[in-house]
């Protein structure tokens, strides 16, 4: 959600602090602060509400704030609406204690009350500025140091936070902590970097420090401490990260989303390679699933939210189609208050790019204290998910900037399918021929959605000229409504235009009644059984004035006599369909929101990744 960044070193803090804070841009963006500090005197605390570049002129672009140590902070709002007395940092009400925070505070109310009685005032409507002053409390009690007050202040806090925080008696020092909010420390050429992702510091280490739950880090110039709730220090690993820092930039494209749907070919590409032996086998023992495991699963969970769980529609055709494993998929905020059925011989995989969804990771845990397997399928190495799960399928996407995904989705389906026709493989429900015909086919899945991607401009045309629509719906039967799902979610998320994907035998159980002249209806045909019913179904809207989008494979021309306007896919196994239809329907989204004129990397009211619930 929001973006943390932190350095201490010999350069100024300032314009160090904005860059990071604008690779986390994506992460929140409704206000923006920063608080800098050199050895003497207090920390300058320079704040703005909106977009990072009104902090970037108000402050000079840093020159303004000078001090070699600091935080700083992207907003996106949960409690206390956006405005500069709620943006981030916020003070203790001396100004010794001066902190940055993502995540929620649940018991926040409770604990104001407490820092009332103890006689703290209140300027904003913020759990942060709760936290800090509950810090500040502990430090002033018991008179320790910076890591005994923040130990005392985090067992006392409910919820998520990681938390970034100077001390007035510690200059050139950063403290931080955290519990199911992301955080990532590093150090090069003398000087030490926080951030919440990893694109903030990736520009200066690609060796990053991920600490855990309950974990706290001293952070000096070109030196980094780990301690454990009680106070110990501990040892850290760091990892490597793979990927270079040009991978979060835009690279000459005009937006990371565009960028991001042509890097899907790559992506696919490695993702399926990461699972394939050289004589063209699926080879599973990263991820750590054993054969005897595989043969024992009684049914299948899949957990996750938005577009991961529309990942989740569409691994459960594949999955029940070619392993004849029973397979639910459930979207994690349900799931986790609904006292699932689990049974011990189930397998829970949960998906997200980030892992770090709130909703995502408690599902997960819930799975654990009742005794079942979970396997997640993750893009961040490093993340809550990926690091409390039994096992991980890692895609291979590289960093995802922009709000909302394309290419995290993409390998999401590859890992579904790689599973799929695993478990196929081994409890032997297809035959040799089949499996190594799916692999070969599932080889041939960048090339073909590199074949898409070469035809935009027909879409970026039609779509200027749906730049002014009011609703879209998206229809389709069996797959074909999992990519409707997706499909129409890239639409109204970045276009602001009302769009539902139905499945399109549902349409004539009350939908149609909203069908009228010009609305506009994409039927996605990719499943040659299901074919002659969805075109039925487009008739009946068209027979009711709607203007018909049709999404099909090269070859059933006859779409034409009833869409006005058809793209066509490369054939492909009706069970990887998703992996090319989906490519239009991103491109479709992408260019109606360019059309509006519209922030498509940032739409309003969202953020990358959802901490909090
Ligand atoms: C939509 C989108 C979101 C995410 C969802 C889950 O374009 O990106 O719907 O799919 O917030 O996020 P992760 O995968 O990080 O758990």
């Amino acid at each position: 959600m929001c973006g943390i960044v932190g350095y201490v070193g010999n350069n100024q803090a300032a314009p160090i602090l904005l860059d990071g804070l604008s690779k986390l841009e994506y992460r929140g963006y409704d206000s923006a602060g920063i608080a800098v500090r050199d050895a003497n005197g207090d920390a300058e605390i320079v704040k703005a509400k909106g977009r990072l570049k009104i902090l970037a002129e108000k402050t000079d672009n840093g020159a303004a704030v000078p001090g070699t140590c600091g935080i700083g902070h992207t907003r996106w709002a949960t409690h206390g609406e956006p405005s500069e007395n709620n943006a981030h940092p916020h003070k203790s009400d001396d100004g010794n204690v001066v902190a940055v925070h993502n995540g929620i505070i649940e018991n926040y109310q409770e604990l104001k009350e407490k820092l009332l009685r103890k006689g703290y005032t209140f300027y904003s409507n913020t759990d942060t500025e709760v936290a800090v002053k509950l810090i500040d409390y502990y430090y002033k009690k018991y008179e320790g140091t910076p890591v005994d007050a923040m130990n005392h202040a985090i067992v006392r806090i409910r919820g998520s936070y990681a938390l970034a925080v100077l001390f007035k008696d510690y200059p050139e020092e950063i403290y931080v902590a955290r519990k199911d909010s992301p955080m990532v420390l590093g150090v090069a050429d003398g000087a030490s970097y926080i951030g919440s992702d990893v694109p903030a510091i990736l520009k200066y280490t690609r060796n990053v420090y991920y600490i855990g739950n309950l974990e706290m880090a001293r952070v000096k110039k070109g030196e980094i401490t780990f301690y454990n709730l009680d106070g110990e220090e501990i040892e850290i690993e760091p990892k490597e990260i793979n990927w270079d820092a040009e991978a979060a930039e835009k690279g000459g494209y005009e937006h990371f989303m565009i960028k991001e749907i042509h890097e899907q070919p790559k992506v696919v590409g490695d993702t399926i390679n990461s699972v394939l032996t050289t004589d063209g086998k699926i080879d599973l023992s990263e991820v750590g699933l054993s054969e005897e495991e595989i043969k024992d699963i009684r049914q299948i969970h899949i957990v996750a939210c938005g577009s991961a769980y529309h990942v989740g529609v569409a691994t459960q055709y594949v999955m029940e189609d070619l392993a004849r494993i029973p397979v639910r998929v459930e979207l994690a905020s349900e799931f986790r208050y609904r006292n699932p059925l689990l049974d011990e011989k189930d397998l829970v995989v949960l998906i997200s790019q980030s892992g770090e969804t709130a909703d995502t990771l408690a599902a997960l845990r819930e799975s654990k204290a009742r005794g079942v397997r979970t396997l997640a399928i993750v893009n961040v190495v490093g993340s809550s998910i990926a690091r409390e799960a039994d096992n991980v399928f890692y895609t291979l996407a590289g960093p995802e900037i922009s709000v909302a995904t394309t290419k995290a989705y993409s390998t999401q389906l590859i890992a579904g399918y790689a599973l799929a026709i695993q478990f196929a493989k081994v409890r032997g429900e297809i035959d040799e021929a089949r499996y190594s015909g799916l692999i070969k086919e599932m080889q041939t899945l960048p090339e073909k959605i590199e074949k898409i991607i070469e035809d935009k401009e027909r879409i970026q045309w039609f779509a200027s000229k749906q730049a002014n629509a009011r609703d879209v719906f998206f229809v389709g039967r069996g797959i074909d409504y999992a990519i409707c799902l997706e499909g129409s979610l890239k639409m109204k998320e970045i276009s602001y235009i009302h769009s539902e994907a139905y499945a399109a035998g549902e349409l004539k159980h009350g939908t149609i009644s909203l069908i009228e002249d010009g609305i506009l209806v994409v039927g996605v045909l990719t499943q040659p059984d299901l074919y002659e019913k969805t075109v039925s179904n487009m008739v009946e809207c068209k027979s009711r004035g709607a203007y018909l989008m049709g999404l099909t494979n090269f070859g059933q021309y006859n779409i034409e006599d009833t869409a006005d306007f058809t793209v066509y896919i490369p054939k492909t196994d009706p069970l990887f369909a998703t992996s090319l239809a989906v490519i239009p329907l991103q491109l479709l989204g992408y260019y109606v929101s360019v059309a509006r004129g519209l922030d498509v990397d940032k739409p309003r009211n969202l953020a990358k990744s959802v901490t909090v619930e």
